[in-house]
């Protein structure tokens, strides 16, 4: 392969790695050079069990390959003890792909706190302690490639998902904070909503939109976010069956009172203004969006308009 992209001598961490998503992720960066810690916790779909077998597997296939790569069993809740294999084995981390989820779908009325408390646990607890728990190593040396997996039903809410949407996009949240705070430590930090045939999906999809949708659709988009060639930072894609795009806010042009009193009436009144997204702006950053709502009194990010 002419210009393959390369990870040699990069530590990869791949959560969730012993099926679906993130298998063929820990495949493709240990064909290509990578260090891989397999992570896998082994359990069922609804984050019930256990085994070492699913990473054990991955590791094999790596190695059979000809790569590198180290089998871990731990939960993403305990993330120290990833980051550890990958310190211990390999010596350091620069790659962490925040992979591993599980489902406890229930409409919101049947939902238990405990299907509530699970779902955060794994995936946004989880995220957040493998991510912490890098993030130092990853600043030290001033390299990190981090993506996290969120999911449409976090970005667009999906009925029965009540617990997975609040998770998925809180995972967008921590992202788009963690790419402001690693940008000058060259740690960047993206987010993949991916769309995968996988033990997750097959309880929503048919058979046949299973075979469109392969899981090795999905890595490369993710391998080149984790390239020390792609310097995107902080910006999330909908990714699958080989179509790749980004995603951004929008809003409207909106109403402004400029001082006037006005009560729910004239809310009322102006609601087409509100909702009307002819002439959208897009705000990409905390200061462009405060800009519009303070125009008046000049933003504390020093961007008054005026
Ligand atoms: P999968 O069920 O095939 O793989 C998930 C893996 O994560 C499993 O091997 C499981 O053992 C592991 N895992 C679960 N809890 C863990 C924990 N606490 N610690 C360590 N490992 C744990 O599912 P799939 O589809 O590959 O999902 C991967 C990610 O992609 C998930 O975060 C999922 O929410 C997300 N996703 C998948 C979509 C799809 O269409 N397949 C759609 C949107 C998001």
């Amino acid at each position: 392969l002419q210009n393959a992209l390369r990870y040699d001598g990069r530590v990869a961490i791949v959560t969730g790695a012993g099926n679906g998503l993130g298998r063929v992720h820990a495949l493709l960066l240990g064909a290509r050079g990578a260090h891989v810690v397999v992570n896998d916790l082994g359990g069922d779909v609804h984050g019930g069990g256990k085994s070492s077998a699913a990473a054990d597997q991955v590791v094999a296939e790596i190695k059979a390959a000809g790569g590198s790569a180290v089998a871990n069993y731990d939960s993403v809740e305990d993330g120290s003890r990833i980051v550890q294999t990958a310190l211990d084995h390999f010596g350091g981390v620069d790659i962490v792909i925040n992979n591993a989820g599980i489902l406890r779908d229930s409409s919101f009325a049947k939902m238990s706190a405990d299907d509530w408390d699970l779902i955060y646990r794994v995936h946004v607890l989880g995220a957040f302690r493998v991510t912490h728990a890098a993030w130092p190593h990853l600043r030290n040396k001033g390299y990190g490639r981090i993506v996290m997996t969120t999911s449409a039903a976090g970005i667009y809410g999906n009925f029965g998902q009540a617990n997975y949407s609040m998770a998925k996009m809180g995972l967008i949240g921590m992202a788009n904070t963690l790419a402001i705070e690693g940008a000058a430590k060259n740690v960047l930090v993206n987010t993949i909503a991916p769309l995968a045939g996988s033990r997750i999906s097959e309880t929503v999809m048919p058979p046949q939109m299973m075979e469109a949708l392969k899981p090795e659709f999905v890595a490369p988009l993710a391998a080149y976010l984790c390239h020390e060639s792609c310097r995107e930072n902080g910006s999330l894609f909908e990714v699958g069956a080989g179509f790749h795009a980004k995603l951004r806010w929008q809003r409207t042009q909106g109403h402004h009172f400029h001082g006037q009193a006005f009560g729910p009436e004239q809310v009322a009144r102006h609601w087409q203004e509100i909702v009307d997204f002819d002439d959208a702006t897009y705000p990409a950053s905390i200061g462009e969006s405060l800009m519009s709502i303070v125009q008046d009194v000049g933003s504390p990010f020093g961007q008054s308009k005026a």
